[in-house]
This record gives C-alpha cells, structure tokens and sequence, in this order.
C-alpha cells in the first residue's frame, strides 16, 4: 500500500463519480484486501460482508484457484476479437450448456447484466418480429438506457423517457401484503389481471416479458406458489417469451444454481453476470433455447461489443463454476438458508420491529415495522432516521450491508459458514434495538 486512507477517500471523491449518488455525499468504505467473507481496511478493521458487495462475490473473496486461473490466463492470452474462437470461449460455452437446464445451449456474452439484458430484448425483438416487452414494477435490470425502462423501482424516474415499448405491470405480491390472500391466490389474481393487460396491449405486439425469477433488491421476493408455471403457460397461449433475468438470483444464490429451477420452468431467455464470474473479473452472459439460437443461424444478430466473450471473463467464469462444484456451494447455500431461516425468526420474536424475514437459500431481506399493523418504518422511497442510525450502528460493529428504505439485506457469500452466520446475526440482532426504541406499539 503507498497511500493512507484519507488520501484514498480524497482522491476518489474529487476525481471519480459514484453510482446512484451524490458524489459529494459519499462516505465510501476505505478497503485494502479482502478474503473469503471478510474484507479489511487500510488499518485492518474487517468487515463482514453480509452482501456479497453487491449480491455477487458468491464463492468469497480472493479464492486462490480462481486468482490462480486468471493468472494463467493472463500470461495466455488476453483479447482477440469477438469474431475469433478461443479455448475459454468455446469451454465456457459448453460448460454452461451442460449447467442450465432444458434445452438452454447457446450464449452471448457481454461485460454485466444490463447489456445481457439489453441483447435479450434485441434477440427477443428479432426473433419475434415484434416489439413491446412486458415487465414489473418491483424490479431492477441494470442502469443503461433500455435497461432503465424496464427498470420497475424508484432508479427508474430520473432517467425517463427512455425506450419506448415497456409496458410495466403489477407484481404477484402487492406492496404492502396485508390482503390476507393465500400464495395460490395472489398468483390466479395476478395472472388474470396479467392476461387482461395481455388483450389490452394485443400478444401480437408483445415479444417478451422480463422478470426476476427471484425478485432482488426490490424486496427479495420468491414467487408465490405456482406463480412460474403460472407464467410460463400464459406467455406460451399468446406467443410471448420469457426471459428470466437471473443476475443476482443465478449461481446458487437461492440454493439451486439458477432461482426459476425453483419453479419447475424453463424460460426462452436467461440472463446473468455478477455470480457468473464472482464478480473477479466483468462478464455477463445471455442463453436462449434452441429454436432462438436455430434462427440466428440464418438470422443476423444485430449486437455486438468490443469486449464480447473475453478471454479473461470467460477463463475466469471457468474457474468459479469448478470452485462452486466442488466446494459444493449451491448444496451449501440451500443448508445455510436453513440457518438464516432460522435467525430470522428468532429475530423476529425478539424484536417487535421486525415485521418480517424473507429468503430463498442464502438471498435474504428483513423488513422492519412502525407499529404492529405492520406498517413499514419508512415509505416508498424515503428513509427513517432510526434505519440510518442502524446502519451505521451495523458499519461500527463490522458488518458491511445495504440498507434500504424499511429494509436491510442478508445476502453473505454462499462458503459462509454456519458459525460466521451466526456471528453476522449476533451483530444485526444488538442493531435492532434502535428500531425498536421507535416502534410505536
Ligand atoms: C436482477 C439484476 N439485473 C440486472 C442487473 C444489472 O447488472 P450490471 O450492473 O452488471 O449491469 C442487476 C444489478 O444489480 C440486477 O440485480
């Protein structure tokens, strides 16, 4: 290290631009190194990386065979362009053929999930031949221009208009979900108000609809009971495809390796990034099913990117596919999500705060309450000042999360253990005391 913390923090405030804010209101953790679900400032305090950052540093950080792979690649061969065959490309290729399942054989790659997202919606487009994408409002599918549109959540506003042809609809599970409605009947409510839409914007302009098979930062939400087969037989009657965007619910973040194997479907189109490589190096990838790659064929697929199936993205991917194989990650992250169920819930009886705990293997979300009609702490789209003190209260004792309007996210790398599991919840469970000091009964 040649610089101290300070001069870091300065140096990145006054000549980089942060994302999603302010740059002047930036308070950025100081970070030196990182390792397994830790990671360390300049001094060395550590931190417990209950995010994975950003949902994605699913194997941990800096695991030695995947820094190992990337070094060899290196010495390789680092870029060709897109038009030529490389060893990673072609095995990465395969390797992910062989993971999804059904008939998902062929990929494009790209940088992240906005651009996966954005040549699904070309290939959707184009394959088709028609134009409207259908998509929800509890979402998030990356920061580009089309990616904005099709973006449901509060992102979104500042950078309209956009993309024409979005058409944003209802969620199976309404905001606030105090209907009282068993899963079964959230999922025929929401796909009869969805087939209505269907007529009134006609299936034949519709090419696609878009969803997070789990839903992310838009409050972790798995979709009620039959909700997915639901979907996939009302999309097939009026010819519409489905694209899973498994961005942050892919690579055993729910305890299967992708978050639709949840619901017993296939999907037309699958996007991913961020797991797909750990996030140690940038890649993102879009798979389609047979009949779609058969078309591109004779069909010219009108995207491309400089970057397009790097040899260094790809190499890496390679690596953390075989590390999350054999380090049985995915079996893990199903074994710990039972641990964080159970965290939840005594977190849960303790504190009147918490209104409720969510999660689907180790992807988790906690919602706190004001008072015990359960009404959130904060609204839409705002914050409390108890949710701020809790966050930094979290920061002070070492944990690194993101906290967000009424919520707080529990989503550690998958090789958690169950004693560093525990370890995150002894420190969330102190930090709640603060919300409970404003519940109001
Ligand atoms: C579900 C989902 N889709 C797409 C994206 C965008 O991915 P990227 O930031 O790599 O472009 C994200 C990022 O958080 C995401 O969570």
């Amino acid at each position: 290290m040649t610089m101290d913390t300070q001069e870091m923090i300065d140096l990145c405030k006054r000549h980089t631009m942060f994302s999603w804010a302010a740059s002047g209101a930036v308070d950025p953790l100081p970070i030196a190194r990182a390792e397994g679900v830790y990671m360390y400032t300049p001094e060395g305090k550590r931190y417990f990386d209950f995010n994975s950052q950003l949902m994605c540093v699913n194997i941990g950080h800096g695991h030695p065979k995947v820094r190992a792979a990337m070094k060899r690649q290196i010495d390789e061969l680092l870029y060709v362009f897109p038009g030529t065959a490389t060893e990673p490309r072609a095995r990465l290729g395969k390797v992910l053929a062989d993971l999804l399942p059904g008939d998902i054989n062929t990929f494009f790659f790209t940088l992240g999930g906005a651009e996966a997202n954005e040549n699904a919606i070309k290939a959707a487009r184009l394959f088709t031949g028609k134009h409207k994408i259908l998509s929800r409002y509890r979402s998030y599918h990356g920061a580009t221009n089309a990616c904005m549109q099709l973006t449901g959540d509060p992102r979104r506003w500042a950078n309209e208009p956009g993309m024409p042809g979005v058409i944003r609809v209802m969620d199976p599970r309404p905001y606030d979900f105090s209907f009282g409605e068993t899963e079964e009947e959230q999922t025929a409510r929401n796909l009869q108000y969805l087939e209505e839409v269907i007529m009134y914007e006609g299936p034949q302009n519709i090419a696609a609809m878009i969803i997070e098979s789990v839903t992310g930062t838009n409050g972790v939400l798995p979709p009620p009971k039959g909700y997915l087969a639901g979907l996939r037989e009302l999309l097939d009657r009026h010819g519409i495809l489905l694209i899973c965007d498994e961005v942050m619910a892919g690579f055993g973040r729910t305890g299967k390796w992708f978050g639709f194997e949840h619901g017993g479907i296939v999907p037309d189109i699958v996007t991913m990034a961020k797991g797909l490589t750990s996030a140690y190096a940038p890649l993102g990838a879009m798979g389609v099913r047979d009949a779609i790659a058969e078309y591109f064929r004779d069909h010219v697929f009108w995207g491309g990117l400089t970057y397009n199936a790097h040899a260094l993205g790809a190499a890496t991917a390679l690596a953390v596919i075989e590390v999350m194989k054999e380090e049985g990650l995915v079996e893990n992250a199903a074994r710990m999500g039972q641990a964080m169920r159970a965290e939840m819930d005594r977190l849960v009886a303790k504190h009147p705060s918490v209104r409720e705990g969510r999660q689907i293997g180790l992807f988790g979300m906690m919602d706190i309450q004001k008072n015990s009609r359960g009404e959130l702490l904060a609204g839409y789209n705002e914050t409390h000042p108890a949710m701020q003190r809790f966050g930094q209260k979290l920061r002070e004792e070492g944990l690194f999360t993101f906290v967000r309007w009424s919520s707080f996210m529990c989503n550690p790398p998958l090789c958690v253990t169950e004693e560093q599991l525990l370890e995150g919840f002894a420190i969330i469970d102190r930090a709640l005391d603060i919300t409970d000091e404003v519940f109001e009964g």
